[in-house]
């Protein structure tokens, strides 16, 4: 599902060194990294891979998704009409929005399409994209959204159960008429969204279910889900094992290592006894389950699809989280059943955000980031995501409730990034760009860059709250805005930076004994493709040529120069 972009083989051996900006100009202008002519008639959304990136491609040119998600219950044109206003200020160019199994098939095998219908207008008529979120028998773990007709009925759709036996609010995953009333239904709305937006492609990428996992144990105990358990592992899921023995996820591989790297046997057998055994299973049989549904929807229109997960509190055991669902240690399970499932995807409201993008990252899998925190860290942490990890998008949660600091410091940003998006485009995949995040925002460290044949040191500068004394009676309605940004290696001896709150020193990134000066600095942005200096910086502004620095409070775009120069 995700295909090579063959004929940008041209285009990408002269970006290693020409400058990014130009290059991105002169594919759009030539047409070379365009499979087809933008616009009506042209291939659906699909993913294409660029050098090491996986990059979305709407209308025949790469796409960067400016996101934002709206809340749960504001999936109705008519109810989110009152925000566009506040969304079209956050710059964004995405809206995610749910898509309710309840509201699309109130009676069975009835279908009533005008919630999405009614998002798909607004969306044209607002000029954003669309990722649909396809709330089916899964959000967050429980079966909310199932229709009233299989809620009620518990005899023809089996729940889950707990070990004592007691019924939960979660279709098993082990209930052939649970999977395949959500499949016949998903594959009813994407027949629909082929029919209404099969030329228009408003509709960018589909999120198969929300937040699947087993809660508040860590297996279901239906009579199915113990009969599958005392079977055997799916010989499916030990061959994909011995395949990719080297890759596996560390935690998935020291558990079949355990016990002997077995190729056969039950699942206790070839994983061991305890919670995450329990586990393995039951992404298998979650992730087998999504299959269906997905490759169902797939038949109707191959719109990208992915899943989403809600992330681990730390010490949490299987059974204390959603458990099962698509987690980055359980990314090989997911990958072996569910191949219609084009990535993985964290909703990370945790402050640690590098580190998850790292682990959901490491084997390969494309980053995008469907739900984050809608703080200040939101509006530095997408810089991060698309430039260090090449990722698809990134999208806050809640977004249409998004007010005050928040929001102006993440439209600066989705503004700044809409701008240097054919930049960030054209050198994804290519190793000439870093995202730049301190590990911990509360107590930013020193990081080094290695990048373009310089060590980059950077150092991270937060906002500061305003004062008593500057008249800051008041504590500040929002956290200061934290610091992070990018870099872009553009050509031989020249860098573009962007972001916020960041200081920067170079030197050679070999042994050469030499010291490293800034021959210019120019602060300014890309207009239409093209780079539009806004001042010239120097003095105090480098220190005297000694650093390159952002200010903090703010986001901006510098474009650098650099020298060497030997010691006698
Ligand atoms: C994660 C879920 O995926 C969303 O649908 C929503 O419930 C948020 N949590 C709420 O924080």
């Amino acid at each position: 599902m995700i295909c090579d972009r063959i004929s940008t083989c041209a285009c990408r051996t002269m970006l290693t060194w020409m400058s990014v900006a130009c290059a991105a100009a002169w594919c759009a202008a030539t047409g070379v990294s365009v499979a087809e002519p933008p616009g009506q008639g042209t291939a659906p959304p699909r993913l294409v891979r660029q050098g090491s990136a996986t990059q979305l491609v709407v209308d025949g040119a790469p796409f960067l998704i400016l996101g934002g998600e709206v809340g749960n219950s504001s999936g109705e044109a008519d109810y989110l009409r009152d925000f566009w206003p506040t969304l079209r200020a956050l710059n964004l160019n995405t809206l995610l929005a749910p898509v309710y199994w309840d509201r699309t098939e109130p009676a069975e095998g009835q279908f009533d399409y005008r919630l999405v219908d009614g998002l798909i207008r607004e969306a044209r008529a607002n000029h954003v994209r669309l990722v649909l979120l396809w709330f089916g028998s899964w959000k967050n773990s429980m079966s909310c959204y199932a229709p009233a007709w299989i809620k009620v009925d518990t005899t023809r759709f089996i729940r889950a159960r707990d070990s004592a036996g007691r019924s939960l609010e979660i279709l098993s995953p082990f209930a052939a008429a649970n999977r395949e009333s959500d499949a016949r239904a998903f594959a009813a709305v994407m027949r629909h969204l082929r029919e209404i937006d099969g030329d228009l492609h408003t509709v960018v990428m589909v999120q198969v279910e929300n937040e699947i996992g087993m809660i508040p144990e860590a297996r279901d105990r239906s009579a199915a889900a113990d009969a599958a358990f005392a079977g055997p592992v799916p010989a499916a899921l030990v061959e994909y094992l011995r395949r990719n023995d080297e890759q596996l996820a560390p935690e998935l591989r020291s558990l079949w290592l355990a016990q002997g790297r077995k190729t056969s046997g039950s699942w206790e057998q070839v994983f061991g006894h305890g919670l995450a055994t329990d586990e393995i299973f039951m992404a298998w049989h979650f992730a087998s389950y999504t299959q269906a549904v997905a490759a169902a929807g797939r038949t109707e229109y191959g719109l990208p699809m992915f899943v989403n997960a809600a992330l681990i509190r730390p010490g949490y055991l299987p059974g204390q989280y959603p458990s099962g669902g698509p987690l980055p240690h359980l990314i090989d399970v997911w990958r072996a059943a569910a191949p219609a499932i084009d990535f993985l995807s964290p909703d990370i409201y945790f402050p640690n955000f590098a580190e998850w993008c790292r682990r959901y990252t490491r084997s390969g899998n494309p980053l995008f980031v469907p739900e984050a925190q809608r703080g200040a860290d939101a509006s530095v942490n997408v810089f991060y995501a698309l430039a260090q990890h090449d990722a698809i998008g990134f999208a806050p949660f809640g977004i249409e409730s998004t007010t005050g600091p928040a929001a102006a410091s993440l439209a600066q940003s989705y503004e700044l990034l809409g701008a240097l998006a054919p930049t960030l485009l054209a050198a994804q995949g290519r190793g000439i760009m870093a995202g730049l995040l301190p590990e911990s925002p509360e107590q930013p460290q020193p990081q080094q860059v290695i990048l373009g044949g310089y060590s980059l040191r950077v150092t991270y500068e937060r906002q500061a709250p305003p004062s008593l004394a500057e008249g800051g009676a008041a504590p500040p309605a929002a956290a200061p805005r934290p610091a992070g940004g990018l870099v872009v290696a553009i050509a031989p001896d020249e860098f573009l930076f962007a972001g916020t709150g960041l200081t920067v020193t170079f030197a050679p990134a070999g042994s050469e004994n030499a010291v490293v000066g800034i021959l210019s600095a120019e602060e300014g942005t890309f207009v239409n493709g093209q780079w539009t200096r806004r001042r010239w910086l120097n003095g105090d502004q480098t220190h005297q040529g000694r650093h390159l620095r952002l200010e903090p409070g703010r986001v901006s775009v510098q474009r650098i120069r650099l020298y060497r120069y030997h010691e006698p």
